[in-house]
């Protein structure tokens, strides 16, 4: 797997997502299911959105004790979804227990890529609600090193820190970045925005992208133009 966007497929039901994803006739996109579709849908969503060929991050950050992670990774190696991932906050103990829970049999695995710290935290809560008192982008950086040591595959990170992930921790330590908007859309609540060119130029191996292909009056073009600006 190369460079490539993933579609947030932010729906609440099997339905709206289906509908969705019938207008991609031509190639399947890499979709990301998150937390809201797949506690409405469950895991048959996962095997149904296989089944119709797409590529999946299933993105449900998982934090608990490490035995728990590890049992639930099992759970979702066999839905043989591609991506999965956890929060590094939950230890590197944990996360060394993920891989495990991950690796089947034959020694195959999804990816599995942390969460550091995620944007809506930012230097004030950290520090009165979490009591840490580091800067926050030290702190990212420390949550990286933790996941590259304990074995993971890359990070969720802004595209505005996957140069510095990937100058610190290899080229083949992936940066999945979020906060994609066109030069010419909406922002929404995403605060620091970038394009899906400024994205590649900053070295982002994967762009999530929800609204602005969700939303778009036509969103099959949305997607092509994403595709168009990262990959070319
Ligand atoms: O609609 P939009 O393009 O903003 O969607 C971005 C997706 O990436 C959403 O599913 C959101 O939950 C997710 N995400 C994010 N910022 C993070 C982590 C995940 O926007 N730090």
């Amino acid at each position: 797997m190369g460079r490539d966007v993933i579609i947030a497929c932010d729906f609440s039901n099997a339905g709206e997502t289906f509908a969705f994803l019938d207008r991609f006739t031509g190639r399947k996109p890499f979709v990301k299911i998150g937390m809201e579709l797949y506690y409405a849908e469950g895991p048959q969503i996962v095997r149904d959105i296989k089944r119709r060929g797409h590529p999946v991050f299933l993105d449900l950050k998982l934090h608990d004790i490490p035995n728990t992670v590890k049992k639930t990774m099992a759970v979702l190696s066999g839905l043989d979804v591609d991506i999965c991932n956890l929060h590094a906050a939950g230890t590197r103990r944990m996360m060394t227990a993920a891989l495990e829970g991950l690796t089947r049999p034959d020694g195959t695995r999804p990816l599995l890529i942390a969460v550091t710290q995620l944007t809506s935290t930012d230097q004030a809560s950290m520090e009165e609600d979490l009591m840490i008192h580091a800067p926050i982008d030290q702190v990212v950086m420390h949550y990286a090193d933790m996941a590259r040591s304990a074995g993971l595959d890359g990070v969720v990170c802004s595209p505005l820190e996957a140069g510095q992930v990937h100058q610190r921790l290899g080229a083949g330590f992936l940066t999945v970045t979020p906060g994609i908007r066109f030069a010419d859309g909406d922002t929404g609540d995403q605060k620091r925005v970038t394009t899906p060119a400024k994205a590649r130029a900053l070295g982002s191996d994967y762009i999530v992208v929800g609204r602005p292909i969700t939303a778009a009056a036509d969103p099959v073009a949305a997607y092509e133009r994403c595709v168009a600006e990262f990959t070319d």
